[in-house]
């Protein structure tokens, strides 16, 4: 997962390959409350593991659940519709679908009982509307006590004045949002008045498929609902949430609408393929397939997979209703961009009231890429831009607001050639931890559009620490060219080919099966990382990397590390002759006591033995070597940033490299900034 304050998305030209969706998060927290209260174990699988989840888990373990984790499945027993807990303060962050569901739960489990519960979340969460919600449980008896603001979390709910009264029926607005009256219908099998429950919606209900889902899971677990239409539903007395034993949470269709729409824009030679998800899917956003083939593209499905192929180009405007698909209608709104003209998106009010304001939001963002947009109260009308800016895009701590304007990024391929900075990415965590490892999986850039930050410098200089920061702070790729070399090293001492044998070392270097695991080095299989630091190894690679031949041989596994989203490179000529085209060259030194002195307590550190003037002299001689030889001679890449860190803790070496990287990059923050790139 990515936690970097932001990440730059180059300009990309397109998609290949295959992505598999996380869990669906509305089947998932729905699963696991209905898991919780009902009796017997349940195995749930795939369930998507992300911050909405582990909220709504962490509640059912303050419950009394048992929930035992294994990878992508969770094994919950339930507390039979009695949980043993009197009083707790419950965290359920922003997760509406874990505060509204847990309400209504909680205060029917309250009434019947003397416990008292709270209920709390973000300071957003707080400013969520539950009015609905409330006035409809205080209809039937429950105690619900507003304690900010009335008809907001954070809540109370107690035991109320004797037993609730199901007589009429419950009467719950339906056009806010569709959670209230799943709430309520996840809730009643708890009741503990043995009469039946009828639920009346008043005013259109909206995203309605949301609450197919909630019956479907409802009858997973033992409960028919008999509805008329979505006016009306009735829950029969005598019904017990009862443990289907096993139970499988499809794909997450809104998180698949962003590679669905990947498909449509970038997917040119060959589909991408989406898997974890299909057409047959119970959750209402799969129509969001539909949209996308009336916009051009080619989908094709199987069981469990999705196949999405780029077809008309530009793709087709739209105008739609998608009052039943709130949540990937905000991926058609970056689809828009794309288009052959505006499009409108209608019926969209309730995106005012979830993870932000998402109608301002968007309008806002869109403008930023360079789109025109109209935004009316409960309405968008996007015009693709004509000229894209290099935007620096806010994501209102709202996971959709980040995953749907990444698509932006695609920008080459309708005339853009502009990277696009997402803020603060780490708030896909809420439905997606690691979404952006998985467009960074499958999205293609052409190299040079690929950002290089150059780092090199002599041995010991602290390039290796810096560049390892620098990446981990940009949320980059990293290459130690050093390691390359070390390892090449490694390989030759290994066969026992000697140091001035310049065409086998080549032809050594040329056929090293060589691959990074995070830290750790792979030679062929084996983990090199530890020989890799050894003196004997280091001597050997300074020697060796002088051989033009042994050079060239690396060159290309050299080059291939450059990949989006950008690549740190670290070594002695990664700005002068590997990356020439590198947006920044730092290059980094400090004096050689310093040097040597550093390297003596890593090295000790390890419990290896070291002389520290033996390591002076050698690190002299290493640098007279890389500095004399003819091929790539150690020296300062043309226009690179000299920096003398000798008295530099690493932190202020970091500091100076990423405010300098920021001068470079092309985002400008104002709005009224000048477009860039073709118009
Ligand atoms: O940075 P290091 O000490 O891990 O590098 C090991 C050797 O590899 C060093 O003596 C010089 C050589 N090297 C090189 O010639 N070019 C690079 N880009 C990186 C390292």
């Amino acid at each position: 997962m990515l936690t970097t304050k932001f990440i730059d998305i180059p300009p990309l030209s397109g998609v290949a390959g295959a992505v598999r969706v996380p869990g669906s998060k509305s089947i998932s927290n729905r699963a696991l409350l209905l898991a919780g209260f009902a009796s017997g174990t349940t195995v749930i699988e795939g369930v998507l593991d992300s911050d909405d989840t582990r909220v709504m888990i962490d509640a059912l373990v303050q419950l009394g659940c048992g929930i035992e984790a294994a990878p992508h499945r969770l094994t919950v027993r339930g507390v039979g519709g009695r949980p043993a807990l009197k009083n707790a303060t419950f965290f359920l962050g922003n997760a509406g679908t874990a505060m509204r569901p847990l309400t209504a739960t909680l205060a029917l489990f309250a009434a019947s009982s003397d416990a008292s519960f709270e209920l709390r979340g973000t300071p957003r969460m707080h400013e969520r509307p539950i009015g609905d919600l409330v006035d409809a449980l205080r209809g039937l008896g429950c105690s619900v006590e507003c304690l900010e603001k009335e008809g907001y979390p954070p809540l109370r709910v107690s035991a109320g004045k004797g037993p609730l009264s199901f007589a009429a029926p419950l009467r719950v607005r339906g056009d806010v949002s569709s959670q209230f009256l799943s709430a309520l219908l996840l809730a009643l099998p708890l009741r503990a008045e043995p009469v039946d429950a009828v639920i009346e919606v008043a005013g259109e209900l909206i995203s309605k498929p949301y609450v197919d889902i909630t019956l479907k899971l409802l009858a997973a677990f033992g409960i028919a609902v008999e509805r008329e239409g979505s006016q009306r539903f009735r829950l029969a007395a005598g019904q017990q949430l009862r443990s289907p034993g096993r139970f499988a949470v499809e794909g997450d269709a809104s998180s698949a609408s962003y590679f669905i729409a990947a498909g449509a824009i970038g997917a040119v030679d060959a589909p991408l393929r989406i898997e974890g998800i299909d057409s047959g899917s119970i959750q209402g956003d799969i129509a969001f397939a539909d949209a996308v083939r009336a916009m051009g593209a080619t989908i094709e499905s199987g069981e469990g997979w999705l196949a999405v192929r780029r077809g008309r180009w530009p793709l087709a405007a739209i105008d739609l209703d998608c009052n039943p698909l709130p949540d990937a209608a905000m991926t058609l709104a970056s689809l828009a961009l794309f288009a052959d003209g505006p499009s409108t998106l209608r019926n969209i009010a309730s995106w005012r009231v979830k993870e932000t304001d998402r109608l301002a939001a968007m309008a806002s963002e869109l403008r930023k890429v360079g789109a025109s947009v109209e935004e009316g109260p409960d309405f968008l009308t996007i015009t693709p831009p004509r000229a894209w800016r290099a935007a620096s895009v806010a994501t209102y701590d709202d996971h959709r607001m980040a995953m749907a304007m990444s698509l932006a990024a695609f920008n080459p391929l309708a005339g853009g050639n502009v990277p696009v900075r997402i803020l603060d990415p780490r708030c896909v965590g809420k439905t997606w931890p690691d979404y952006f490892e998985a467009l960074f999986s499958v999205a293609r850039a052409r190299r040079e559009a690929v950002p290089v930050l150059a780092i090199d410098g002599p041995t010991a200089s602290g390039k290796g620490t810096l560049a390892r920061e620098v990446a981990a702070a940009l949320g980059y790729r990293l290459l130690d060219s050093g390691a390359v070399y070390r390892a090449t090293a490694v390989a030759a001492l290994d066969a026992g080919i000697e140091a001035e044998n310049a065409d086998a070392l080549a032809a050594l270097a040329a056929s090293l099966e060589l691959r990074f695991d995070g830290d750790r080095c792979l030679l062929g299989g084996r983990d090199v990382t530890e020989s890799l630091r050894l003196e004997e190894v280091g001597a050997m690679a300074s020697r060796i990397s002088a051989w033009p031949a042994v050079r060239a041989a690396v060159l290309d596994a050299q080059l291939g590390f450059r990949d989006v989203p950008g690549l740190v490179a670290d070594g002695r000529d990664m700005g002068s002759v590997v990356f020439p085209d590198a947006e920044l060259k730092v290059f980094l030194t400090a004096g050689p006591a310093e040097r040597a002195d550093r390297r003596y307590k890593q090295l000790i550190s390890k419990g290896i033995p070291a002389n520290i003037d033996s390591l002076r002299a050698d690190l002299e001689a290493r640098d007279a070597r890389d500095r004399n030889r003819s091929a790539s001679p150690l020296k300062p890449a043309e226009g690179a940033l000299m920096l003398d860190n000798s008295a530099l803790s690493i932190e202020a070496s970091v500091d100076v490299v990423l405010k300098a990287w920021q001068e470079r990059r092309p985002f400008d923050q104002s709005p009224d900034r000048p477009a860039v790139g073709p118009v």
